[in-house]
Order: structure tokens, then sequence, then C-alpha cells
């Protein structure tokens, strides 16, 4: 439980506000790198922090995010022509290269000094692993780029995909630091499912934390035989979270690590960035298919086409609302619920978003009751209320910000001996380096969407 003080603390993320100001430090996913295909293409309309912003790609490929109203009398942008290496706004022309700086103006006296002086807000950009990024912080110089090691991956490697969720970024991000969870809402009532056999049924693993100057490691443990089997999910500030693998499927599918950049568009909706990738194997047609198509008319842990609304240019990533959701309770089939899965959502991510948004807009801590099961839950917000309280009170950043390689991690599904202590078993495996050799579970049937 929080107080509204603290709730407040770690959820609002407004210019101004504290939180905002932290995750401000940091590079931010902001949109797929294919979302702007072409010089001189069709800007978007994004939003991040609460900020109304218009991205597009200039003449010369150089991707730009601009404040979404001009600055001469704040018409939107988006109806800008996108021309000649500049964003030209339609009102009076005014037009504006990707720094933000005013390079013509059509309407003003030739010896006006004026255009020299007018500034449109501008973020730097980057791209960096199929994603544009963006960094909206006060520093003269951005931090250097992210380094996880998902980036470096070829396209054939991993999986990247983007869907908007109606809720405040944290309680979406607290899904997966819950390892509690999912055995139960991602269950099945008919005796399928997929994952190693004690996934799918133990409810109640026991659920140890360790919190580091970049995050916090949830393991939860549950019996598996003469060992244990641990799962080490990671929370890595400001918004990531990473999921172990379930072990190599029975079709030889490599296991995939999953993960999330849950970024703020504003308090009340979430740009939620998904990845999965094997560090050293390429990905199956198979499982991209999954990824790509669902299963069963079922959504999977990515939005897949068919689950997003059709693109609405109106709405900031307009190209990434899901079709399940608040308006259609999330294809809620109490039949379903009876006779196959636990829940009656319409797949993976619906069971997620469902629950989450289910909770209010921004759901109010004060009225939980955490269990045993949220030991995780409550020290990422512990870690998040220390890094915001670091940044305000005396100006210290997480060491993350500057040094980009101590996010480098992965999340760990190990079999372990009984005796060894998981910091001692499994940390090694924590490091980005090298394939995933560690002894893991058989997963017991191929992914299905849940
Ligand atoms: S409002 Fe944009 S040029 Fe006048
Ligand atoms: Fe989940």
């Amino acid at each position: 439980m929080l107080s509204k003080e603290n709730n407040d603390l770690i959820t609002r993320v407004g210019p101004g506000t504290p939180m905002g100001t932290l995750i401000r430090s940091y590079w931010l996913p902001a949109l797929l790198s294919s979302d702007l295909p072409q010089p001189d293409g069709d800007p978007l309309r994004i939003r991040l922090l609460g900020e109304d912003l218009v991205a597009f790609r200039d003449t010369n490929g150089t991707v730009g995010i601009l404040g979404e109203h001009c600055a001469h009398r704040g018409v939107s942008l988006y109806f800008a022509r996108n021309e000649a290496c500049g964003l030209r706004c339609p009102y009076h022309g005014w037009k504006y290269d990707v720094n933000g700086k005013c390079v013509d103006m059509p309407n003003e006296q030739l010896d006006s000094k004026l255009p020299a002086l007018v500034r449109q807000p501008a973020y730097p950009c980057a791209e960096r692993g199929g994603l544009i990024w963006t960094y909206m912080g006060s520093a003269p110089e951005p931090p250097p780029l992210p380094e996880w090691e998902w980036l470096d991956l070829p396209a054939d490697m991993k999986y990247l995909s983007l869907r908007v969720q109606e809720c405040n970024w944290l309680q979406a991000l607290e899904g997966e630091v819950d390892p509690s969870h999912g055995a139960i809402l991602h269950g099945r009532v008919d005796g399928r499912g997929s994952g190693p056999d004690r996934l799918v049924s133990d409810t109640r693993p026991h659920i140890e934390v360790f919190e580091s100057d970049v995050g916090v490691q949830i393991a939860s443990r549950r019996e598996a035989g003469d060992d244990y089997y641990w799962r080490i999910n990671q929370f890595v500030l400001p918004f990531y979270t990473l999921v172990p693998p379930n072990g190599k499927d029975p079709y030889g599918a490599e296991p995939d690590i999953n993960g999330h950049a849950w970024i703020p568009i504003d308090d009340e909706h979430t740009l939620c960035v998904m990845f999965s990738y094997n560090p050293t194997h390429k990905m199956t047609e198979k499982r991209r298919s999954l990824y790509d198509n669902g299963a069963h008319g079922r959504e999977p842990g990515h939005m897949t086409a068919n689950g997003a609304l059709p693109f609405d240019p109106r709405k900031p990533y307009g190209k990434y609302w899901p079709k399940w959701n608040n308006a259609n309770d999330y294809g809620f089939d109490r039949d379903a619920q009876r006779s196959k899965y636990f829940s009656g959502l319409a797949g993976l991510w619906p069971q997620d978003a469902g629950c989450q948004e289910s909770m209010g807009a921004i759901a109010d801590r004060s009225q939980e009751h955490l269990c045993a099961a949220d030991v995780g839950i409550a020290r990422v917000r512990r870690s998040l209320r220390s890094a915001v309280i670091g940044l305000s009170e005396s100006g210290t950043l997480p060491p993350n910000v500057a040094q980009p390689r101590r996010s480098r991690l992965r999340s760990v599904g190990i079999l372990l001996a009984r005796g060894i202590p998981w910091r001692d078993g499994a940390t090694e495996h924590m490091t980005a380096e090298g394939p995933m050799t560690y002894r893991m579970p058989e997963a017991k049937l191929a992914p299905v969407a849940n």
C-alpha cells in the first residue's frame, strides 16, 4: 500500500514532476524506425511524458521530434509539409529543421532578425536497434545511447512490437515483476497451456528480491524434483522489465527472453515496447508467425496486426491502439472462462491489459492489500522512489544513465540444486554475454497464445 503522496510521486510524469524528470534523464524509445519508412514521408503524432509531439524523417533520412504546436501561433505541425529538410507549417510557412531551428519564415521581412531567435521545441533523436530514441532531458549533452544486447542483434534474431495501454505506466510495468499472476491469469482450465510444468501448475512460488543501484531482481522459486526452478525477472531503471526464458520447446526452438520498456505517454497512457530474442539463435519462423498472427484467433504477448484498431492518425501512436479494449471488455467471454481459459480474456496481452486498465487509469495504491507474492512490486516502487529522491534532493542520477552497459542484463530461468542460493547460481547468467547454456526445464508444449 502507498499513500496518495507516494503514489503520485512515482506515477506522475508530466513536465516538472520528479518522476518525469528522472525518466527524462534517459533516452526513451519513441517509435520503430519502420514507422517512419521514408525521407519526407508522413509525419506522425506521438506523445511522451505528457507532451504532444510530431515525429518525421527529413529529406536526408534524419529523424526529428518537434513540439506539435508551431512556435509562431500554435498550429499543429502534424499538418506541416515535410519538404527539403524540414517541417513547414501550413499556416504561414515557417519551417523548422530536425533541431528545431527556424530555417524559413516566408511571411516575415527579409531583414528580420526573428528567424534567428525562434526555436521550435525539438528533442535529439537517434536510431539504434530498429528503434527511434529520443532524449527529453535537460543535460547540455545527452548521455550515451542504451546498450541492451537485443539492440545489437540483426532483425532475424529478434522481434519488436508497440502497443498503447490505457493506464499509468507503473501499473503496466508492475505486471511484469509479479511472478505469481502468470500461472493464474494466463492459465487454462482445460489442461492445456505452455511452459515448464511447474510454471503452469505452481501458483504459490516462493519469492526473493535483490535491489541493486540500477534496479531490482525478482527471483521466484518452484519445486522441480531434486532441484529448484528459479525464475529471475529483472526490473531496470527507469521502466524496463525482462521476463525469463521458458526453456527449449519440443519443436526445438531456442528459448527467448522477453521484456518491455513501459514508456509513459502521459499519466494515463503507456507505450508498451515489447522485445523478444535469443542472444545467439535466429528466431524460428514458427515463433515469428506466432508473434505476427497469434494462434487460434488469440493474441500472444505481442500485439498482432489483427489485434490493433485501424490506423487513426488523429491519435498519438495512432497505429498502436488495441482492438481489445475497455469498450469491448477486452473480448471477455464467459463461456471460454468456464471451459478453456482461466480469465476468459482474449489472449495474452489482453489479459494483462484488461486487468491493469480495470484498476483505474492510475491505481489507487492506498486501497491495496499486498501479499507475500507482491514483494517484487513493493521493492520496485522503493527503487523508483529512491531514484526520484536521489535526483530531486541531491542531483544524483542512477549509474545506468551515464553507463548504459550497467543495464545490459538478462532475465534467467534456471534449475539449481536445492542447496545453492539463487544469487550464487544465477548471477553469472545475468550478464549479457554468450549463449544461454545453463540448465532449464523442458517446456511442455509449443508456445500457444493463451
Ligand atoms: S502558425 Fe505556424 S507559421 Fe504561423
Ligand atoms: Fe502477464
